[in-house]
């Protein structure tokens, strides 16, 4: 292993970069040479490479985003494009590639993997949807801005006595809905993986109206509806004003916080490990208080767990 790569795909997440410094520091310390790919997989098949200093990673732990940029890349799902980037890693004689990113991003390095070459993941999402990880970087973040936005519109909420219905994202994970839910104290989180019943959110709300509550948050994800049916819904079983609120990608900017930067750092360096030791074809994660190996089909052939605990609570608490 002399002249690894590094690399970060699909949607960005704080805490990416804090990871790059931590592959690049690491690499180096071990005397390799580290380079970065730029866009994904756009990069490698646009050939955009560049050499990695101790200098390039300056400055940029506490920076949201990633310096490498990345990309979605329906090209890499084509043969053709495919081909030119496995070309591409061959002429450059990548010895070790590092991919910083989700699930689609853990496919594409399979692809790699079954073409011969060597790949650790490290997951980085805000979706937190990726199994045999507690923590995928850039979700811990991404819960502390929705926590922040729920602060801020239940001021206004109580000042209006209205109801709010805000959206987030997770594509089909409830994970930033539930925590966030339950750190800022959402009187309702609708998720994808539980069932959810309007007429029974609506009861909810009627109860509480009855016991004098003014106002109400209520927490939708993307993957189980979209907030303005959920308003809709809602508009037409109660008085009250009822308003929707969209964080959109604002969930995927900011500074990282200090855990996932912690995270990024531990899961970016054990990356580096793994490849010294021979190891390929496995994500690392952070599971049950260990920093562990896991094999890309492990993790496809899974779904991350929901936290039912968590779920249960946050209703028993919102009442
Ligand atoms: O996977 C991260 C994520 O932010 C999802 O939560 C969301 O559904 C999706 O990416 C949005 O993707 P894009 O940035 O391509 O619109």
């Amino acid at each position: 292993m002399k002249k690894i790569a590094v690399v970060t795909s699909g949607g960005d997440a704080p805490g990416m970069n804090a990871a790059i410094r931590a592959i690049v520091r690491k690499s180096i310390y071990h005397g390799l040479d580290v380079y970065g790919i730029k866009r994904g997989y756009l990069g490698m098949i646009n050939q955009e490479i560049e050499c990695l200093r101790l200098g390039s990673v300056a400055d940029i732990i506490h920076r949201g985003g990633t310096i490498l940029r990345t990309a979605r890349s329906p090209e890499f799902l084509t043969m053709e494009g495919r081909e030119k980037a496995f070309a591409f890693l061959k002429g450059e004689r990548i010895d070790g590639l590092v991919i910083i990113g989700g699930d689609g991003s853990f496919r594409g390095a399979k692809v790699l993997e079954d073409a011969g070459f060597s790949t650790i993941g490290v997951p980085g999402t805000i979706d937190n949807d990726i199994p045999f990880t507690d923590y995928s970087i850039g979700f811990d973040t991404a819960v502390n801005t929705v926590a922040d936005a729920i602060n801020k519109v239940r001021d206004t909420a109580t000042s209006h006595e209205r109801i709010y219905v805000i959206e987030v994202m997770g594509r089909s994970s409830g994970y930033i809905a539930l925590q966030a839910g339950l750190a800022g104290g959402a009187e309702t989180i609708i998720v994808p993986e539980a069932p959810f019943d309007l007429t029974e959110v609506c009861n909810r709300l009627m109860r509480g109206v009855k016991r004098g509550k003014l106002h109400s948050v209520i927490l939708v994800a993307e993957g189980a509806a979209s907030a303005f049916s959920v308003a809709e819904e809602i508009q037409k079983c109660v008085q009250m004003e009822v308003r929707v609120t969209i964080l959109g990608h604002l969930q995927r900017g900011g500074t990282p916080t200090a855990f996932d930067r912690v995270l990024a750092s531990r899961l970016g360096a054990k990356a580096v490990d793994l490849l010294l030791e021979g190891k390929k074809g496995c994500t690392v994660g952070f599971w049950k208080g260990e920093i562990i190996a896991t094999p890309y089909d492990e993790i496809f052939s899974h779904t991350k767990e929901f936290s039912w605990d968590d779920y249960k609570t946050a209703s028993i608490l919102a009442i």
